[in-house]
């Protein structure tokens, strides 16, 4: 006998509102666990008092959290700001840092930024029906970009990857993405700060 972990399996990811019809594990994250990641810290505090609000969620597919395995699901970033900075995940390194994700972009409009331990930087846009691969190596934070619109986005990674949220809330992103004059522009972080020059 086969154990049960090892049949085969199907779920749907519904078109157009872009849900899945199944996940086992559904994360929830508000501003608060965002603390120091964004620019303007004035404008999230005072956020923060007037509403813990949810940024993103994600729903996940469980599996066992291994090497051969691969983990699935979907992240929906909402639409919103703080100060000029749009809404975003946390953002992390894999704890495998030899380990690469794929995004497949269903619904929303928005950005992938990304950076290596070396201080390689990249930044790519998300809109429907885009594929991103983020080889390993490579941190990665999805942005929303859309006054209105969720960002929706199906991943795959590897079982064994694991998450390093760490260096991410120490050093941040190397790139920002802000609204100015009624468009998404990316611009440095000013307060970023290399890993290696913090040694
Ligand atoms: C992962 C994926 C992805 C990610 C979500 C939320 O490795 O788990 O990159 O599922 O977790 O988009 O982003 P954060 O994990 O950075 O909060
Ligand atoms: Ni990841």
């Amino acid at each position: 006998m086969k154990k049960k972990q090892d049949i085969p399996f199907t779920f749907g990811v519904n078109i157009p509102d872009a849900t899945l019809d199944k996940y086992d594990n559904h994360i929830i994250r508000t501003l608060s666990s965002m603390q120091g990641q964004y620019f303007d810290t004035e404008s999230y505090e005072a956020m923060l008092l007037e509403d813990d609000q949810v940024l993103y969620e994600v729903f996940e597919i469980k599996r066992p959290e291994i090497a051969g395995e691969l983990l699935t699901g979907l992240s929906v970033v909402h639409p919103g700001k703080v100060g000029d900075e749009f809404f975003m995940t946390k953002g992390h390194f894999h704890t495998v840092l030899e380990t690469a994700e794929v995004y497949y972009c269903l619904q929303g409009e928005g950005y992938m930024v990304m950076e290596t331990p070396e201080g390689d930087w990249a930044v790519e846009e998300l809109r429907p029906g885009r594929v991103l691969y983020v080889p390993p190596r490579w941190a990665h934070r999805s942005v929303n970009s859309s006054a209105d619109e969720d960002l929706v986005t199906f991943f795959v990674y590897p079982g064994h990857a694991g998450h390093d949220y760490g260096t991410i809330e120490e050093q941040g992103f190397r790139n920002l993405v802000v609204e100015k004059n009624g468009r998404s522009k990316i611009i440095d972080n000013p307060r970023w700060r290399h890993q290696e020059e913090r040694k």
